[in-house]
């Protein structure tokens, strides 16, 4: 934190400095004005770990300062946990400082909406609850530090192909409930310094243009009060994004930018405001995130990585997720005899490919990890070549010949890098074909199997998993993740990782697969807000694993749940108490998860949403009772047309349980609000006038006055015209309804 006084900077300012401040000086850093003693900030990306290139000029990947390597979103979502996250917040904080980073770009919360995203591995999860407050912990741990953050990319940037142009076309609800909603949580939960436009159009117009979302829903019914910068090379028009809201643009784009904002303010097409409140924000972030010493030398002190490596296992052993486990077979004991198989064992894939990519501090793999635990020197097969598709038959051979002499085959199959990469979409959900075959081939000479997975986006388990007595999935797990897996396969950690996302049967059954990713510049969202879980549970449609899944190696009892309701309308608090009892005989820690079932009413809504979790932490026999505090907003859904949230009046239902197909308690809870009266109009309907308590008044006395309108309100009749617009009804013979006496009626009943 630097003191800056904005307000006198600004008054010197030229407008030539002014345009030059709101684009970058190179690829990470900001302009400075010596005349005026500003200086620059540096960026990186990340965001699991800090990417600080040592040349600002340098946009290469690769290269960078060695980072510890935490484990990247797909991974931290399924930790489910909130203070572990925010720890590793803190954490990449620090080291941002050492590296004399001023903001890291990210999080990355965006909605995981089809699972072909090539990206996915870079974000959260399928559910806006779980994106946004994890990414909140994220940002809060970061910016403990002094440190900022970038939360990206703001909106709706669900897909690579052709990111930097196709047009996201999503109606207002289904924007606001799922797209927007977990960015809305992060910014009120940790208010972000910063907040980084998308590359792609929503609705026709690109998210760096776009007034609606970077201006009326980001800052005025929002509050975000930070900086809008640009995705790198985001920038259509320049002055146009000054118009809408998008502060900074980034990287530099030489004089580009400037000259265009410098030609609009002079030809009177750009306020001169407009670019002075870009300024002001440009300065605020400077002022905010520069420290009073700059770090002389970028390094990352020993001692720190030595503790943010044991922090990265940590971590990496929360965020696994053991999806089946028959019979017990795991954990393993250290004496039993394990052959292990596959070369993603020695060969570790612990981050995804793109702008995220960092160099890690170190490497940890489990094959020697295991070797540490183990008894009994475990059996090394690689089995396959990472990236290649054709099996080979000596590396089979010989992995079978050892599979035949184990007591349990542990197997590590996974996604090769060139498979899952930002810029690019995947076509399909399946492990590559070799790899599959040496699974089904270890499977027939050994029974006891256990796959273990490193993919940063969901594949498909559903047509090889019956060869395997238990799968853990291990996502990408950062650079301590290899000897986090040896500690769970022999339960020295207890997994407790729940999935963030669907596991489905097929790519087929998935919620975008026909319209994902689009064609001609468009991709529509059709499935609407029927995203992830939603969608399968609105069509009870099977899934391999369901959301919120994972597995222990205690077992957890749920009890007496109980609800509290206080306040009314939009004071409406609603406590949700459940007792939580470790039954088994081991440590081990429970994600506890509220779901929300809407009142039945008129629009759709999804079947249950996740409206609460907590992850709690029991010994053996030990029992916690957690409280999930609900509010007015977790019942409400986006009403388009009233342009505000709306809760039903009715019975909504709380179900907690263990995953979203895992639902342990119910309750009802009548809401207390009033119920909603729509106003009348000339288009509403018969019906509508009917139910509506003043409309049912003042129609009655009017209809007394037509001779056989009584044969109107029949239950026959009403089926077949009640649907008709009141004021048509009024044109027909007998009726003599005209436009003034129609509106006379319609203010008579709306003040009822
Ligand atoms: C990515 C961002 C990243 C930026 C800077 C873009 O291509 O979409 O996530 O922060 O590059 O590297």
């Amino acid at each position: 934190m630097t003191e800056i006084d904005v307000d006198a900077l600004l008054s010197q300012l030229t407008l030539d400095e002014k345009a030059a401040l709101v684009t970058g000086a190179s690829f990470w850093n900001t302009v400075s004005v010596d005349r005026l003693g500003i200086p620059a900030i540096t960026m990186s990306d990340g965001p699991h770990g800090i990417r600080r290139q040592p040349d600002d000029r340098e946009g290469g990947i690769g290269g960078s300062y060695p980072a510890t390597c935490f484990p990247p979103a797909v991974a931290l979502g399924s930790s489910w946990d909130l203070d572990l996250t925010r720890r590793v917040g803190e954490a990449l904080g620090r080291e941002a400082a050492a590296l004399d980073v001023q903001v890291l770009l990210g999080p990355g919360i965006n909605i995981k909406r089809s699972p072909l995203c090539g990206r996915n591995f870079e974000y959260l999860s399928e559910d806006p609850l779980i994106a946004g407050s994890l990414g909140g912990a994220l940002i809060s741990g970061i910016q403990s530090q002094g440190v900022g953050t970038s939360l990206k990319h703001f909106a709706a940037n669900n897909q690579e192909t052709d990111r930097l142009r196709v047009s996201a076309d999503v109606d207002e609800r289904t924007l606001r409930e799922i797209y927007l909603a977990g960015f809305e949580r992060a910014i009120a939960d940790a208010r972000p310094m910063t907040v980084m436009a998308s590359y792609n159009r929503i609705n026709g117009v690109y998210a760096t243009e776009n007034r609606w979302l970077l201006t009326d829903v980001l800052r005025d019914e929002w509050g975000f009060d930070g900086l809008v910068v640009s995705d790198w090379g985001a920038v259509n028009d320049r002055d146009k994004g000054v118009a809408a809201g998008l502060d900074l643009e980034m990287p530099s784009s030489g004089d580009a930018g400037p000259s265009a904002v410098v030609r609009a303010v002079t030809a009177g097409e750009l306020r001169e405001e407009d670019l002075d409140e870009a300024v002001r924000n440009v300065l605020r972030l400077v002022a905010r995130t520069l420290p009073e010493v700059r770090v002389p030398d970028p390094v990352i002190p020993d001692e720190l990585v030595e503790a943010d490596h044991r922090l990265a296992r940590e971590a990496a052993a929360r965020c696994a997720v053991l999806l089946k486990n028959d019979g017990g077979i795991l954990p393993l004991s250290p004496g039993a005899s394990v052959a292990v198989i596959g070369e993603f064992a020695r060969t570790p894939r612990y981050q995804g490919a793109g702008s995220s990519q960092i160099v890690p501090t170190r490497l940890d793999d489990a094959l020697t990890a295991i070797g540490a635990i183990a008894t009994a020197e475990p059996g090394f097969a690689p089995g396959y070549r990472i990236g290649e598709d054709e099996v080979d038959e000596a590396l089979l051979t010989e992995a079978l010949d050892l599979a035949r002499e184990a007591d349990v085959a542990v197997v590590f199959l996974g996604l090769p890098a060139s498979a899952e990469s930002e810029g690019f979409d995947r076509l399909d959900i399946d492990l590559p074909a070799a790899q599959l075959e040496l699974l089904r081939a270890v499977a027939a000479v050994n029974e006891n199997v256990v796959v273990v997975l490193s993919n940063g986006s969901v594949v498909r388990t559903a047509g090889w998993e019956d060869g395997a007595k238990a799968v853990l999935e291990g996502w990408l797990l950062g650079q301590a993740g290899g000897g986090a897996l040896a500690d769970l396969l022999y339960g020295i950690e207890n997994p407790s990782g729940r999935l963030a996302e669907t596991i489905p049967v097929r790519l087929e059954d998935t919620p975008a697969y026909l319209s994902f990713p689009g064609s001609g510049g468009h991709v529509r969202y059709g499935e609407g807000v029927f995203v992830g879980y939603r969608w399968y549970d609105a069509r009870d449609a099977g899934v391999g694993y369901p959301f919120g899944h994972g597995l222990s190696y205690t077992t957890f009892g749920y009890s007496d749940l109980a609800v509290r309701v206080s306040g009314h309308g939009e004071q409406l608090a609603v406590d949700v108490d459940v007792t939580v009892t470790n039954t088994g005989d081991r440590a081990g820690r429970e994600v506890v998860q509220l779901y929300v079932a809407a009142p039945a009413a008129e629009t759709e809504r999804p079947e249950r949403e996740l409206r609460g979790f907590a992850v709690v932490a029991l010994e053996p026999g030990e029992s916690r009772t957690v409280t999930l505090p609900l509010r007015w907003r977790d019942f409400a859904y986006f009403g388009v047309s009233e342009a505000a949230w709306i809760v039903e009046a009715g019975t909504a239902h709380v179900h907690v349980g263990a995953s979203s197909r895992d639902l342990r308690l119910s309750a009802p809870v009548e809401l207390p609000v009033d119920p909603i009266v729509p106003s009348l109009g000339r288009e509403s309907s018969l019906a509508e006038w009917l139910a509506h308590p003043g409309g049912s008044r003042v129609l009655g006395e009017a209809l007394q006055s037509v001779p056989g309108a009584g044969g109107f309100l029949s239950d026959e009749m009403l089926a077949v015209v009640g649907t008709m617009p009141l004021r048509r009804i009024g044109r027909f013979p007998g009726f003599g309804l005209d436009d003034a006496a129609l509106d006379a009626m319609i203010a008579q009943a709306n003040a009822l």
